[in-house]
């Protein structure tokens, strides 16, 4: 559930009319409701249930420092993949005990920079990693928190960009290594072990394929404490799916009723493990939305486009991935006829659209929004084809912030040099 609704015929975001803000900031523009935000960590905390849990909001997701801000508020960890997100969240307020830092290819400045800072574990993913955290530690004289990411190999269903844990993903330890690589950390002086992680996928609208590497994983973890290796936490990953049209993933509380069933016989063995979650997509997709203008339609013999001022640079997931994102107008429009249009931008690549064949009720100068805009979009935004970066707005109620300013043309080349 989220709260951008109609009203009288217009899109509203919470108390606010997208049109009035689309007047004042201008387009493309992306929208958040702090309203909705809240209510997807809610959904998390409560899962919980007043067991021992973490939610650590994956920040790729959406980075934008206010919303950053927001999320440290509720007392929730980060997972991070880089020093730029560590800077980011250290920047928002974050603290940084409650951080995990994920990733294939973290450099030694990275690691010495969350070392000094103190984060809540690493999740290593090679056993070359592993050898240069213990090395930067041991520089450092430090003991780094360790949790390996194993990779279950378990097919998500997902598109095979978003899939995470198979074995031809570069992601994580194959399950067969990882008993070896917790001997060896075990035995290294600077590293401390604390836990266990796996991601498989992104926007998964199943529980299984995570029953699928829960189960895999529980054998792994029991062989563990037979070795004498024991764990803090188990990290059961991101990944739970959005419905963008009409998928019906498992909501927040499905997902940890089913895990902490299949854990169940585990943890009357080992004791309870706290459980970690990195959501991302889910606490911030549809929390957002993307309001844009269209500039012209044209009928090219028979096929409808609507010329918005949003391109590919601005929202790559339907170039990208070939993701659905449903588009709606800002105002319903009864008058106008209802056609078949591909969405397309400004960029000057066929690939740079944000739908295709959608039933629009569209006039040039209308707005379109993009729903579930929330996750990945400004988050991999570019400026290519000197392309300005969107301005972002979060509406509070009747209550509007500017979070990101839209870029200026001389902020394009701010970093450039001309030769001397
Ligand atoms: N933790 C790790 C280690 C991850 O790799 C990811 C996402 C997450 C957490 C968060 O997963 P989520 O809850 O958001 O599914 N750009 C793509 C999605 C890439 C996801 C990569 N990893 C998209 O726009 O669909």
């Amino acid at each position: 559930m989220d709260f951008f609704s109609y009203k009288n015929g217009e899109l509203y975001a919470e108390e606010v009319p997208v049109k009035q803000l689309a007047q004042t900031y201008g387009t493309p523009l992306y929208v958040y409701s702090k309203a909705t935000l809240l209510r997807h960590v809610e959904a998390f905390k409560n899962a919980f249930a007043g067991r021992n849990g973490l939610v650590c909001y994956a920040v790729k997701a959406n980075s934008n420092l206010a919303l950053l801000q927001l999320l440290s508020q509720q007392d929730i960890g980060f997972d991070i993949v880089s020093g730029g997100e560590l800077a980011r969240v250290i920047a928002a307020g974050a603290n940084p005990s409650k951080v995990i830092f994920s990733g294939v290819g973290k450099t030694e400045e990275e690691i010495a920079m969350a070392l000094e800072v103190g984060i809540l574990c690493f999740n290593v993913e090679s056993s070359m990693e592993l050898d240069r955290i213990n090395t930067v530690a041991q520089r450092l004289g430090k003991v780094a928190p360790i949790s390996f990411r194993i990779n279950p190999n378990v097919d998500a269903n997902t598109h095979p960009y978003i899939s995470t844990g198979l074995r031809e993903n570069k992601f994580g330890i194959p399950v067969e290594h990882a008993l070896d690589e917790y001997l060896r950390a075990s035995k290294m002086e600077h590293v401390k072990i604390v836990g266990l992680d796996f991601h498989i996928g992104s926007q998964l609208t199943e529980i299984s394929p995570y029953i699928d590497a829960i189960k895999t994983l529980k054998s792994l973890i029991r062989k563990l404490y037979a070795a004498g290796i024991r764990l803090h936490h188990l990290d059961i990953g991101g990944g739970l799916g959005v419905t963008y049209s009409v998928e019906a993933p498992p909501l927040p509380n499905e997902l940890l009723n089913a895990a902490y069933a299949e854990l169940q016989d585990l943890f009357e063995d080992v004791g309870e493990l706290q459980i970690v979650v990195e959501p991302g997509r889910s606490i911030v997709a549809n929390a957002g939305i993307f309001a844009y203008k269209v500039e012209f339609t044209k009928d090219n013999l028979g096929k409808n486009f609507a010329i918005v001022d949003a391109g590919m640079n601005d929202n790559i997931r339907p170039s990208l991935y070939q993701a659905f994102m449903n588009i709606i107008t800002v105002e319903e429009n009864p008058d106008t006829e209802l056609k078949l249009y591909d969405v397309v931008g400004p960029v000057c690549e066929t690939g740079d659209f944000q739908g295709k064949n959608r039933q629009l009720r569209v006039r040039p100068g209308d707005l379109l929004v993009t729903r579930g805009a929330g996750a990945y979009c400004s988050a991999m935004g570019s400026q290519y084809n000197s392309r300005p970066k969107c301005a972002e707005v979060l509406v509070d109620g009747d209550k509007v912030h500017l979070i990101r300013e839209r870029e200026t043309y001389e902020d394009l080349w701010a970093k450039e040099k001309l030769l001397g």
